[in-house]
């Protein structure tokens, strides 16, 4: 992992993912705290909002943290001086090809840009312009997701790319073999969302974590488009009540597309906000039923709230027993 450290300055070369909602200023400071790097999720936070977050942050570790901002935000070369203002030293950049200047701008400031990479062709595109590391991401990962797996991925970057930046491998790891497999592929680190939901240090809802408790790999399912001319992009979350809601969502926004009442970015962009509400909804008030319990395949690993010390202590321990056992 000493790549992976090196590029993060952390013991461990582990991301804890930002996850919406849940990735605030405890969650993301235990795992720091606990030799982790952790990822305050911005979503679809203010300027303002966000400037608290990273100070409150601060408050509660020494240690180094980073902001992931989502590409398609009104306001985020605004959110990039946010960063910036408080020198924080990581951002990583979700949710499509950045916007020009937008790379310019966090490396002129002095951070290191971490970019999600779903496909090699888009790997070797971010790399020349400017990408410091890669996430690869596969579909087992909760939240939104592509249409390929981890372990196709990983197959198909990491050699051609993980001699030129670190690379860090997200989606369906729950446990330190894993970790081990992807490092012997030549990832630098792993980062994984599901597995820290329930740590004790996350303020998410009981019932947000009861639910992750209760269930299997196969609960955690993709969200599905109803409308062909309308593209959303899957989201994997616990099956419920809110599925079918999304569906009559999506019907919804396409019929304004259909009245020329909005255009596709707009259309888009309510999605967006439709997601982050449902999310909110099962994070905060607890309502697992109509609100969207975003969960990666992992969640069948979930067993227990538990501190993140002892979840990173027991993914370094198996880690470092499968690498042990090869000799
Ligand atoms: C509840 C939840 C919310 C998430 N929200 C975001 C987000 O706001 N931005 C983002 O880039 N990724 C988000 N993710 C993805 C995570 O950052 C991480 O990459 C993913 O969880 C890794 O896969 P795993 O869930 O299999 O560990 C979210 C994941 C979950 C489970």
């Amino acid at each position: 992992m000493h790549r992976g450290t090196d590029f993060l300055g952390t013991d461990l070369a582990i991301l804890g993912g930002a996850m919406s909602w849940v990735s605030e200023r405890n969650l993301v400071s235990a795992i720091s705290n606990a030799g982790g790097f952790g990822v305050i999720a911005c979503g679809a936070m203010t300027p303002e909002l966000l400037d608290r977050e990273i100070a409150e942050t601060k408050a509660r570790t020494s240690k180094p943290f980073g902001v992931n901002l989502i590409t398609m935000h009104p306001q985020l070369s605004d959110l990039i001086g946010v960063c910036a203002t408080h020198g924080v030293g990581h951002v990583v950049l979700a949710g499509g090809l950045p916007p020009g200047g937008a790379i310019e701008a966090i490396k002129g400031n002095g951070a290191k840009l971490i970019a999600f990479a779903p496909a090699l062709a888009l790997a070797k595109k971010l790399i020349r312009s400017g990408a410091d590391a890669l996430v690869i991401e596969g579909m087992e990962a909760g939240g939104h997701i592509g249409p390929v797996s981890t372990s196709v991925l990983a197959q198909e970057i990491l050699p051609e790319v993980a001699h030129d930046v670190p690379v860090f491998v997200a989606g369906g790891i729950g446990r330190g073999e894993a970790i081990a497999a992807y490092l012997e592929m030549g990832a630098v680190g792993v980062q994984l969302g599901t597995r820290f939901v329930c740590a004790t240090e996350s303020i998410a809802h009981p019932n947000f974590k009861r639910a992750f408790i209760r269930a299997s790999a196969r609960d955690a399912i993709p969200s599905v488009q109803i409308d062909p001319r309308l593209p959303v992009i899957p989201v994997r979350a616990l099956k419920n009540r809110e599925m079918e809601n999304f569906a009559a969502k999506q019907r919804e926004v396409a019929q304004k597309l259909d009245d020329g009442a909005i255009e596709m970015a707009e259309a888009q962009l309510q999605i967006e906000h439709y997601w982050a509400g449902a999310l909110r909804r099962a994070v905060i008030d607890g309502d697992v039923e109509s609100g969207s319990v975003m969960a990666g395949q992992s969640v069948g690993m979930v067993k227990k709230e538990e501190p993140v010390a002892d979840i990173l202590a027991e993914l370094v321990d198996e880690a470092a027993a499968a690498l042990g056992s090869r000799g």
